[in-house]
């Protein structure tokens, strides 16, 4: 087997430009070579003849992706659809639900994706569906978030709460299981944002603790081409569910009382079928799933060798870019290090005291902190090739930095230096204004 790192990478991931230091796997992911390959195959196949495709082919192979995404992961393949991406699939919930605006109440959480929590206030603006946040401010422990989310929970006053597995920025774990578990003691139904689960942690929790919906995309960690995520819906959301954009699936519900056993395979299989075909788009990328399991498995040696391989990784990494960051650099961790999930890691980049002012305008004003956001990602990107995003939170410049197994501490020495040279920078250009 090729070790990981740079070896691994000129061989799997020949496609990433030889002077780009990949340290942000997370934003969207990267497909090794021999899914793409497969995937171009497969678009090939669309194309000779697109009638034998799309009416014969593709729903059997939707059910075949599907099948093995859930024995890969542990999960009954019914209770799974395809979408193009996490966002998607949030919209498809949120705006298959019949919402009472008179008494309904969505919770989500200050760190939420912004582009979900703007389909909650869509909602807000245009049928009045209320919705309250959930302030979170880390570094925090999990009993912290729970405690946090129980405050409001225990009013009774909500009927959803979304909340993500792990949060975008910054990149860190909830304790989602026991945040399922705690919505269903105050009988609140869960939408887990889960878009960078797949691929990153064990799956198999959902036919156990039965969440409400649950999305992941599959084209972030799980190397499926993009675009492609899973949807997991509770068997008692199949008729609820509908397609997004609402399409021809629509008013197809389970039988009142099936008896023979086509009827009964009939209802285990709307949430299937529902989702199998919405409008044409290519569903090249969705057949990958397959090819993508393949390389995770025979290729990389498992789920747990590819997580093993990030810990390790990050460890080193996390040392080094302390070290490039200079004094006061912190890791974002709580003291049961349960903050990490094996792809993702932030650090603080100390500011020195000049900045300190611009640091607290740039938290207070949102639309001057995207402006200086904009110039050092630009720069980070075409000056540096070496790309790393970063917020202001809880008062502090925190940098996201991913691990993959084509990655290798040298990568961080380039990402780390990028990203305090960019931003020194731009702070000088805009202090200089104050
Ligand atoms: C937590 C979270 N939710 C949702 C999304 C949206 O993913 P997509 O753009 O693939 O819909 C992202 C993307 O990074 C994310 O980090």
């Amino acid at each position: 087997m090729t070790a990981f790192g740079y070896e691994f990478r000129r061989k799997y991931f020949p496609l990433i430009k030889q002077d780009v230091v990949p340290i942000n796997h997370g934003s969207f992911g990267v497909t090794p070579s021999s899914v793409l390959e497969h995937q171009r195959t497969l678009i090939e196949t669309e194309e000779k003849y697109s009638d034998e495709f799309f009416f014969l082919k593709a729903p059997d192979e939707y059910i075949k992706q599907l099948k093995a995404l859930g024995s890969y992961l542990g999960i009954n393949y019914q209770n799974l659809a395809l979408v193009s991406n996490a966002t998607t699939a949030v919209n498809a919930v949120l705006r298959s639900i019949p919402w009472d605006s008179a008494k309904d109440k969505i919770l989500f959480h200050s760190t939420s994706y912004t582009a979900c929590c703007n389909t909650v206030r869509f909602l807000d603006d245009y049928f009045r569906v209320q919705y309250n946040v959930v302030e979170l401010q880390y570094p925090l422990e999990d009993d912290d978030v729970i405690a946090q989310f129980e405050k409001k929970l225990a009013s009774g006053e909500y009927k959803l709460c979304l909340f993500d597995m792990i949060s975008s920025m910054p990149g860190v774990m909830l304790p989602y299981e026991r945040l399922i578990l705690l919505c269903q003691k105050y009988n609140v139904w869960t939408l887990l944002d889960g878009a960078h689960a797949a691929g990153q942690v064990d799956l198999s929790f959902l036919d156990r603790l039965k969440p409400d919906f649950m999305t992941s995309n599959l084209h972030k960690w799980f190397y499926v081409p993009k675009s492609c995520a899973m949807l997991y819906v509770n068997p008692k959301h199949h008729d609820l569910i509908q397609t997004f954009p609402v399409s021809w699936s629509y008013g197809t519900k389970r039988l009142p009382s099936p008896s023979t056993p086509s009827d009964i395979e009939y209802n285990q299989h709307v949430l299937v079928n529902k989702f199998s075909f919405v409008g044409t788009v290519t569903y090249a990328q969705m057949l990958c799933i397959e090819e993508a399991i393949k390389f995770r498995s025979e290729v990389c040696g498992g789920e747990k060798n590819i997580r093993k391989y990030q810990y390790e990784l990050q460890t080193k990494a996390v040392e080094e870019v302390k070290k490039i960051f200079g004094s006061g650099a912190e890791v974002l961790q709580n003291s049961t290090n349960s903050l990490t999930p094996p792809g993702l890691f932030n650090i603080s980049l100390p500011i020195e005291e000049k900045y300190l002012a611009l640091l607290a305008l740039l938290q207070e004003d949102s639309s001057y902190f995207t402006k200086f956001k904009n110039k050092c990602f630009k720069k980070m990107i075409t000056e540096n090739k070496a790309f790393a995003p970063f917020i202001i939170h809880n008062e502090k410049i925190w940098v996201r930095f991913s691990a993959n197994v084509y990655n290798e501490v040298e990568d961080y020495t380039k990402g780390a230096a990028s990203v305090k040279a960019v931003v020194k920078q731009v702070l000088e250009e805009l202090v200089i204004f104050l």
